[in-house]
């Protein structure tokens, strides 16, 4: 059997990390997929001299990568929306497989290159788009084929959980430990994709197309980062048995699918909550599996390569058995479940922290059990911490049950106008992770 023929776009970390890894495990790579992978050319935008690249030819044109006759799969490792595009539309009107670790360009435009793919007859792979090195977007489409998804949650951006971790372990501000996490090399130089919730997003609308059958819905993503969560929240929400962790939730109810990103109270003894650092984690919840969790390393160079090279041996047994793609990505004929609306958040059902800042006086407390309880809402736990010395308010901290969020909302407005609360009430979400 001739070799695989590899075009690799791209030689930053993940591209660099692809490389090392195909030599280290060439020999094994080849018994695995019954023929060899070549890489037969290299493009970025500027050769790296650290990198080492043998006898591999290299280009500054990427776009000779998608025409050059001899390469069989583009891998895409060069980031960002344009021009990765364009490369991987003239990849695939060129014939050529594509695996990619993007998931800015699938999440926006998953859609057109699918279609493109799919009328062209080849695959477009994208295991390391989202989670890293966990192999979620296998388990989804393959080993948990057989169950109607309840939902799904995780923390798919290590950057936001080694924040919060850091915030919580050593009482440190949102500011400072963000600082130290582009010191580290976690953060990007500009984090706001990481820190404003996107580049979460981006992950869960592929992980809900692959769940539910669903269209890539970016657009109808209820996103919420991390910046304004504060030390004081982390540690009321320790006293009360739960941690803050930032999530990316799909549900489906009854009425529609919920997409939504923002941080949210997890219970301490949950799973999820051990997941510390810059590791991810994803729960799915499946009819006849029950729940499932799958952790490992959301980022770096080798643990990004081992997924694209999972892609990579997938598409060289498919072509060694002469087979089409029998089991695209993401369904185009729209599963049951994916033709439901997306449901705009004042219809998310969820739990909720709320922190008052309320003169310390009596009928303060039966002023916010009225308001909530006006609007449907009851109360899981509330607790009242000491005073600031100095200051004639206190924080009221409440747990409310499950509640539609529209309510809440409405009762967050309410408690504001009374005349003995102090500044805005503070809100955040709280998942239970184990109803179904
Ligand atoms: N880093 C991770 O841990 C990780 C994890 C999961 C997924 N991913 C995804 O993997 C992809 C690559 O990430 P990375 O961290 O490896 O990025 P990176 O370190 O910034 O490397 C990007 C590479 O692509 C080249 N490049 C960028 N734009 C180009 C263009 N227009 N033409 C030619 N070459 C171009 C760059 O060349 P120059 O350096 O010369 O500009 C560099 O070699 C991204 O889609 C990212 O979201 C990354």
């Amino acid at each position: 059997m001739l070799p695989l023929r590899i075009g690799l776009c791209g030689l930053g970390t993940v591209g660099r990390g692809t490389l090392e890894v195909l030599r280290r495990n060439a020999g094994m790579l080849a018994q695995r997929c019954g023929r060899e992978l070549e890489v037969v050319q290299i493009g970025a935008r500027s050769a790296r001299p650290e990198a080492d690249l043998g006898a591999i030819p290299f280009t500054h044109d990427i776009f000779a990568i998608a025409a050059n006759p001899a390469v069989d799969v583009l891998v895409e490792l060069i980031g960002g929306v344009e021009p990765a595009r364009e490369l991987v539309l003239t990849a695939i009107a060129n014939g050529k497989q594509v695996v990619t670790a993007n998931k800015a360009l699938i999440a926006g435009c998953g859609d057109e290159l699918f279609a493109a793919a799919r009328a062209r007859g080849v695959t477009l792979a994208y295991e390391a788009a989202v989670a890293g090195g966990i192999p979620i977007i296998k388990a989804l489409r393959e080993g948990l084929a057989a169950n109607r998804i309840r939902w799904l949650a995780g923390i798919i951006n290590g950057t936001s959980n080694f924040i919060l971790s850091e915030m919580r372990d050593k009482g440190r501000e949102f500011a400072d430990v963000l600082v130290e996490a582009q010191l580290l090399g976690y953060a990007e130089a500009d984090p706001t994709l990481d820190v404003e919730g996107i580049d979460a997003a981006h992950k869960l609308v592929i992980l809900a197309a692959l769940a539910f059958g669903m269209p890539l819905r970016l657009d109808a993503v209820h996103i919420e980062g991390i910046t304004r969560i504060q030390p004081e929240d982390v540690r009321y929400a320790g006293d009360l048995g739960y941690r803050i962790k930032h999530l990316g939730i799909a549900r489906r109810n009854d009425r529609g699918i919920e997409l939504r990103v923002h941080p949210a109270l997890v219970p301490e003894r949950s799973l999820v909550a051990q997941v510390h650092g810059a590791l991810n984690a994803v729960m799915v919840r499946g009819d006849a599996v029950g729940g499932t969790l799958y952790c490992g390393p959301g980022a770096g160079a080798e643990p990004t390569a081992s997924a694209v090279i999972a892609d990579i041996l997938d598409i060289a047994r498919r072509l060694n058995g002469g087979g089409r793609d029998a089991m695209h990505p993401l369904g185009f004929d729209l599963a049951e479940d994916g033709a439901l609306p997306v449901l705009a958040i004042d219809d998310a059902e969820t739990a909720h922290y709320l922190r008052v800042s309320a003169l310390d006086r009596p009928g303060v407390l039966s002023q916010l059990a009225q308001i909530l309880s006006a609007r449907g809402i009851s109360i899981e736990a509330i607790i009242q911490k000491e005073p600031v010395p100095g200051q004639d308010h206190v924080p009221l901290i409440l747990l409310t049950n499950r509640t539609r969020e529209r309510e809440v909302r409405a009762a967050i407005a309410a408690i504001e106008q009374l005349e003995s609360v102090a500044g805005p009430v503070v809100h955040l979400r709280k998942e239970a992770l184990d109803e179904v």
